[in-house]
């Protein structure tokens, strides 16, 4: 099949996990006889700087055409470090998402049993974790109305949802737990906010139609605590967009790494998918990132067209490559491997699995079997 991917390497180490995934994407196109046509195109720091527009016109237009977007990672310390800042690398992804109304995010969270052990939380509360977090993506406080005043004393940042914001994102996230373990927490702090009451509402009268799923409902400050404290009690968690970032971060620390924690931000008619981690600019042209959760966004975006079997290969793949600890300094300080390198290794597994021990000596002595 056919497929027009746009993609964004974005700033900081986008551009170098991004071309990890592009190539493990070849390899799925070889192996499974599929077609990627892709378009790059800028967004963020990079796109400000060449064009002074964090999303460019052309950006928008190269996504809205696409099947599926990829995208690497936004932000640059120099506007971090700039409060002044007009026009923020951030707000060309703010932008996106609200403009291709990619109103759900999903974010699997899992304990991999090879990387329990990097985790700072102990074995047995974080063995066979396997969380999803549904985050909503165009709505609260991000995109509310936004006032400083003339002297600069006093900020002002709205929070809204509407009923029909909530319904959409939660007819999804229940669908996920229908073909999960069943149970579905929504995670609110309707004991101080009314948009939160407003979520609980609206999602106990859903409940209704899903006599499967048992629902259940968290305080956010609750929920935070609860995530590291007994993470295993956690099937699909659905959360409005500002505790969604915050919670997902936090989730990742029983995976071992943020960078192994993919993500996919879907719409009626478009779907974006990247790494949740940062640009981690420290890193950046270093070759030492983690490219494993652009890796695993692409099994996510190819999940999402349909080729199932072909992210199963994906996941494999990177489970294979965390078994035989071929991995970046994040998850492997003794003996790490570069960016590339790890792409290399799960591109080749794809290519030739039953080869995957000669992959790992050429790995080994530094080279691969890719050409
Ligand atoms: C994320 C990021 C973004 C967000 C930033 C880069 C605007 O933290 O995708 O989680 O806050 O949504
Ligand atoms: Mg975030």
């Amino acid at each position: 099949m056919k497929f027009k991917i746009a993609v964004i390497p974005g700033d900081g180490v986008g551009p170098e996990v991004t071309a990890q995934a592009r190539k493990v994407l070849n390899a799925v196109a070889h192996v499974y006889d599929h077609t990627f046509l892709y378009e790059e195109a800028l967004m963020g720091a990079c796109a400000i700087d060449k064009t002074g527009n964090p999303l460019p016109q052309k950006t928008l237009e190269i996504c809205k055409k696409s099947d599926a977007i990829l995208f690497g990672a936004i932000g640059d310390p120099k506007y971090d470090n700039d409060p002044n800042a007009k026009v923020r690398p951030e707000q060309g992804l703010l932008k996106l998402r609200k403009e291709l109304e990619l109103y759900c995010n999903v974010r699997p969270v899992k304990a991999y049993d090879k990387l329990i052990k990097n985790s700072p939380l102990k074995k047995e509360v974080i063995q066979g974790t396997d969380i999803t977090i549904y985050r909503e993506l165009t709505g609260g406080i991000y995109f509310g109305i936004k006032e400083l005043s003339d002297d600069g004393s006093v900020a002002f940042d709205g929070c809204s949802y509407t009923v029909e914001e909530i319904e959409r994102m939660a007819h999804l996230a229940f669908r996920a737990a229908q073909s999960r373990k069943k149970k579905l927490t929504l995670v609110d702090k309707a004991n101080v906010l009314e948009t939160s009451r407003l979520w609980r509402k609206t999602v106990t009268n859903l409940a209704s139609q899903y006599p499967n799923i048992t629902v259940e409902t968290m305080f956010v400050d609750n929920a935070a605590m609860q995530l590291i404290l007994n993470p295993k009690q956690f099937d699909v968690i659905l959360t409005e967009n500002l505790f969604g970032d915050i919670l997902s971060d936090e989730a990742s620390v029983i995976g071992g790494s943020i960078g192994l924690l993919a993500s996919a931000s879907v719409g009626k008619t478009n779907a974006l998918f990247e790494p949740i981690h940062g640009s981690y600019p420290q890193a950046k042209g270093k070759d030492i990132a983690n490219p494993l959760a652009s890796i695993l966004s692409v099994a996510m975006m190819l999940e999402h067209l349909g080729l199932h079997e072909e992210a199963g290969a994906i996941e494999n793949a990177v489970e294979k490559s965390l078994a035989l600890g071929i991995t970046t300094e994040d998850l492997n300080s003794e003996k790490p491997f570069s960016t590339s390198k790890v792409g290399d290794f799960i591109a080749d597994y794809i290519y030739n699995q039953e080869d995957s021990d000669m992959n790992f000596q050429n790995i080994h002595m530094g080279q691969s079997t890719i050409i």
